[in-house]
């Protein structure tokens, strides 16, 4: 639970808990299973209330005076408000149950569709894990603060205000001494027993700490044998277990101080209480035992209630934390129409240029990345870039893909310049292969059909082949319909890069990015891919990041990028022929 530390907590403010009710237009749609599930929430609250009153006059007829008739009356009145009571609670949980499921898938569907519909430079500001938690963590924060302290909140107002206003009407003195001090109780003992849960909190949060030890060192046991550590991770272990003891041991003792204070001012306060009822029935002031009984069970009742106040005081406090930072990600701008259908239906023919392009990262305003950059391919071309890591290749192909937009100068595709151009246009038309190929937890006919989800049986097949990839599908014996990823079959780097190439051949681009597609194979699986990629390459513009002699020797033109600007262009004969070339240099080193 070490995440409950974590959780943002915010003050309670008039802003903070509009925002949180305005997540109630989720469930909007159903808001007819809310307000009935209300209804029954008041009405088993008020059978409840009447449950103390009924009670009392039961045991008033306990004497011989009473008729028979008027015990079985009170007797029957109660089973049937039980009756009801549980008809009413079992609409109340279901219809409640009903509201929040569905507002909370909404708010999840909501919320995970913004998320993928964010620009790069979002994430690139933000942890997985984070995000993560959003739709995780902090949608369940908001479950338990719909589902329980919601119907909480009304049930305990009930109680409270219907409980004094009965008692006042049995005795006024006697409701006046109880309001006395009754809350104060209630308060102290809330107050008291958080600090309590927060030292039991600090023991767990130990305790997880304890475990990360042990985690690490099995995860890295080869390490720690490796390293012959094995007696610092038991001394490491040795103490954080011992620190375990010392903190649960600081919370029990306040443990043990708050439940014996409680219980005494407990119990003090309901012999106080008694005393004066007692006091007041002795002095013949128009109460009856049954009046007392009645009395004490409302006090119990309130006193919970009070208690239960606080608790919901910080529950709400931790919603709207969590909402706000959902909230957050709600309005931040999202990419425009990357969901819709590609209206303009701009159909590029391959032409593209970067005119002055210059980019820093939003996240690093002030690294220029790339600086003037300039160059022109045409229908068909091949471009290679090459350059040292971090001299910004993959950083031009990002804003080719409109990942980011140039801080200052144009790129035009066919002449268009690309911010005219829908993103989901230009991003259909274009496709990459990456070093790192990232397969989905699913078969290897989704994988290949990712590129193109509308695509025939038939051509996934034909993509297959053409990437070289058939022959080693059919290799499995569930061919198409094997599992890739975690849970299944684990692909060699070859392998992936084919399923890759034949993921980009049925997407059918007109611009192909290979970043590095190539760099991370062993010779052998290379020529295959390679072979692939000329296939893939035929017909399309091409730009090719590699730093392999052999893949680029083939590209129309070779642009050398150093920090993020062309230092050399031309065809690979052309620059090996200048004299301390850069990229003679780049070539010399990779031999
Ligand atoms: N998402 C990012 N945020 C901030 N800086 C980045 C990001 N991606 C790359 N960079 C930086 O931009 C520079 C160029 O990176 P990159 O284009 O990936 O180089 P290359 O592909 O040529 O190896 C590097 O200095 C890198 O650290
Ligand atoms: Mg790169």
């Amino acid at each position: 639970m070490q995440e409950e530390n974590k959780e943002p907590k915010r003050k309670l403010s008039l802003t903070g808990l509009k925002r949180l009710l305005s997540l109630l237009k989720f469930m909007w749609p159903k808001r007819w299973a809310f307000f009935g599930g209300l209804g029954a929430l008041v009405i088993s609250s008020l059978g409840t209330l009447a449950f103390p009153m009924l009670l009392g006059d039961l045991l008033d007829a306990a004497n011989p005076e009473a008729s028979l008739s008027r015990i079985n009356q009170i007797a029957l009145i109660l089973l049937i408000i039980f009756a009801v009571n549980a008809v009413f609670s079992y609409f109340r949980i279901y219809l409640f149950a009903i509201v929040t499921q569905f507002m909370l898938a909404r708010l999840r569907q909501t919320t995970y569709n913004q998320l993928i519909r964010l620009p790069m430079a979002f994430f690139s500001a933000r942890r997985v894990g984070e995000l993560n938690s959003r739709i995780t963590a902090d949608i369940a924060i908001l479950q338990e603060t719909f589902t329980f302290t919601i119907a909480q909140f009304i049930r305990q107002l009930i109680t409270i205000i219907g409980g004094i206003s009965l008692l006042t009407l049995i005795s006024f003195k006697l409701t006046l001494f109880m309001l006395a001090f009754v809350p104060l109780v209630a308060i102290g003992a809330r107050v008291f027993g958080k600090k309590v849960r927060n030292l039991s909190k600090d023991a767990q949060s130990q305790v997880a700490a304890s475990n990360v030890i042990v985690e690490e060192t099995l995860q890295g046991i080869s390490n720690v044998k490796a390293f012959s550590n094995e007696l610092y991770e038991s001394s490491r272990y040795f103490n954080a277990t011992n620190e375990v003891i010392r903190i649960a041991l600081k919370g029990a003792k306040w443990r043990a101080l708050f439940i014996s204070l409680i219980v005494f001012s407990l119990f003090t306060s309901i012999v106080g209480v008694i005393w004066f009822g007692v006091y007041l029935v002795n002095q013949g002031a128009g109460i009856s035992s049954g009046d007392l009984f009645k009395f004490i069970l409302y006090t119990l009742f309130i006193g919970a209630s009070i208690s239960g106040m606080a608790d919901l005081y910080s529950q709400v406090q931790k919603a709207i934390g969590a909402t706000d930072s959902l909230l957050d990600i709600l309005e931040e701008e999202t990419e425009p129409e990357t969901m819709a259908e590609c209206k303009d239906k701009v159909q590029l023919k391959g032409n593209l240029s970067f005119k002055h392009v210059s980019f820093a990262y939003p996240s690093r305003p002030g690294v220029q990345v790339l600086d003037g950059i300039d160059f022109d391919v045409k229908t068909g071309q091949k471009i290679a870039l090459v350059g040292a890591s971090g001299a910004g290749k993959t950083t031009i192909t990002a804003l080719l893909f409109r990942f980011y937009e140039p801080d200052s100068g144009t790129i035009y595709l066919d002449d268009i310049p690309a911010k005219k151009i829908s993103l989901n246009c230009l991003r259909k038309q274009m496709a990459i292969v990456p070093q790192e190929v990232l397969l989905f937890g699913g078969t290897i006919y989704e994988n290949i059909a990712y590129g193109n989800t509308e695509a025939t049986a038939l051509q996934v097949e034909e993509a297959a082949l053409k990437a070289n990839a058939l022959e080693f599908i059919n290799s499995f014996p569930d061919g198409f319909q094997t599992i890739v990823g975690e849970r299944g079959v684990q692909l060699s780097g070859g392998q992936k890069q084919r399923i890759a190439i034949a993921r980009a051949i049925l997407r059918d681009p007109k611009i192909l990015v290979l970043d590095e597609a190539t760099s991370a194979l062993d010779t052998a699986s290379e020529s295959q891919v390679q072979q692939a990629l000329n296939t893939l390459m035929i017909g399309r513009t091409s730009i090719i990041i590699a730093h392999r002699l052999s893949t680029i020797r083939e590209a129309d033109r070779i642009l050398v990028i150093d920090k993020g600007k062309i230092v050399e262009s031309g065809s690979h004969e052309e620059l090996l022929a200048r004299d301390n070339g850069k990229y003679l240099a780049l070539q010399q080193m990779a031999v």
